[in-house]
């Protein structure tokens, strides 16, 4: 059998001149690679799924990986594919360079005892406290019982529940309750953690905490994450790389930042409306096209977006002044500023003064306003006019 994880580099095949390598030509760091990978169930009623088609992406070792889509559209599949659950119809999946699909039994034992993986619903055993939970799959191991109190005990420590060593898992919050989870997911040392939607059943507030908690274990164990969650701020806050499944297929995929900055796919932007402020009901009650007010003296109102594309923080002042054509004032009426990986990004609604000058119409002026904007933010457009 092959030593899966002693071998830290990604295994390359032999080279093959009919066999077009483009697809899993990973780089060396990767830790999960999904080459081509499609997946097809037998329905119940004869007529087969297709719950994944010609699905390649490359997670990188200690990156904190995303995966979203909407419901059904193959994501836990996609998991469940990484620690030998299910297997490709075709292409590979290749855990640290081992593809998984051609390990035997205990192949697949070792594998998963390298993988730590944590659920939606916890998954508990409620007749066994919490110290007993999280020591199980080291005693279906056969390790040592001082061994596993001394590995229980430091992963009490590190996800805050050493207070709750005794308690049973009915007496536990949702957030305590995964805590629980995730202890025991670590128990074996994985270098890889899968998480299916584990924040989904929790309050926004103790999502926080277990997002927090997911942080720093990914980066004081150097552990790779991938993540799944119909959540966008769960990406935003803690993921490196995002990939975004749509019927089974990736459609988009890159650093957060870029992709949450400049979704280039309509299923990307459907998933991320959630985070966009939207224009409140009081200001889309006045606005107007331009036909509609005095046009020789107006107040435009634009959208104005940073997509986090250039390293620089947005210049407000610089936006201020280009605004101000006609000296008249400028508000930020709605919006903010986020951070997401060093980018600064977000979307502003500002107003601004705009008048019909001499040789020049309102619309000319608004045409020539919006240029001087647009060497100020990413995007600059007309809402309408106030
Ligand atoms: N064991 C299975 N047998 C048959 N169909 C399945 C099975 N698991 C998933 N599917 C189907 O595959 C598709 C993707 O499912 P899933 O990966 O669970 O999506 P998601 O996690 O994104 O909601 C769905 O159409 C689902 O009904
Ligand atoms: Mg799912």
């Amino acid at each position: 059998m092959a030593n899966l994880f002693d071998v830290p580099q990604f295994i390359e095949e032999a080279p093959s001149a009919a066999v077009d390598h483009r697809a899993s030509a990973a780089p060396a760091q990767a830790a999960v690679v999904f080459d081509r990978v499609g997946k097809v169930f037998a329905g119940s009623n004869g007529a087969p799924t297709a719950a994944l088609a010609d699905v390649t992406l490359n997670v990188a070792r200690g990156e904190v990986f995303g995966i979203i889509g909407r419901s059904g559209a193959g994501k836990s599949t996609l998991l469940r594919l990484v620690n030998g659950l299910e297997k490709p119809s075709s292409g590979a999946v290749r855990v640290n360079g081992v593809n998984v699909g051609e390990l035997d039994e205990r192949g697949l034992v070792t594998l998963r005892r390298r993988i730590g993986m944590v659920f939606q619903h916890f998954n508990l055993l409620s007749a066994k406290t919490v110290r007993e939970n999280i020591a199980l799959p080291l005693k279906i191991a056969g390790v040592p019982k001082a061994a596993i109190d001394r590995k229980v005990d430091a992963l009490l420590e590190l996800v805050g529940l050493a207070a709750k060593r005794d308690a049973y898992p009915a007496s536990l919050s949702g957030g305590q309750k995964q805590r629980v989870g995730i202890a025991r997911a670590l128990v074996t040392d994985p270098d890889i953690l899968l998480c299916d939607e584990a924040t989904s059943a929790l309050d926004p507030e103790t999502t926080q905490a277990i997002l927090a908690l997911l942080r720093d274990i990914n980066r004081r164990l150097s552990l790779t994450v991938v993540l799944i969650t119909h959540e966008m701020q769960v990406i935003r806050e803690v993921c490196d790389t995002v990939a975004v499944i749509e019927r089974g297929r990736v459609v988009e995929t890159g650093p957060v930042w870029r992709v949450f900055g400049e979704p280039q796919h309509d299923a990307t932007r459907a998933l991320l409306r959630t985070l966009v402020h939207d224009l409140p009901a009081d200001l889309a009650d006045r606005v107007k096209p331009l036909a509609g007010i005095a046009q020789a003296d107006a107040r435009v109102l634009l959208d104005v977006r940073f997509t986090g594309g250039n390293s620089r923080d947005p210049d407000l002042a610089g936006l201020t002044s280009a605004l101000s054509i006609d000296g008249g004032g400028v508000s930020f009426v709605h919006g903010g500023i986020d951070r997401i990986q060093g980018h600064a990004q977000g979307r502003l609604i500002v107003s601004a003064q705009v008048r019909a000058k001499k040789g020049a119409t309102v619309h000319a002026q608004v045409a020539a306003l919006v240029e001087r904007a647009r060497g100020h933010a990413n995007h600059v457009e007309v809402l309408g006019y106030v």
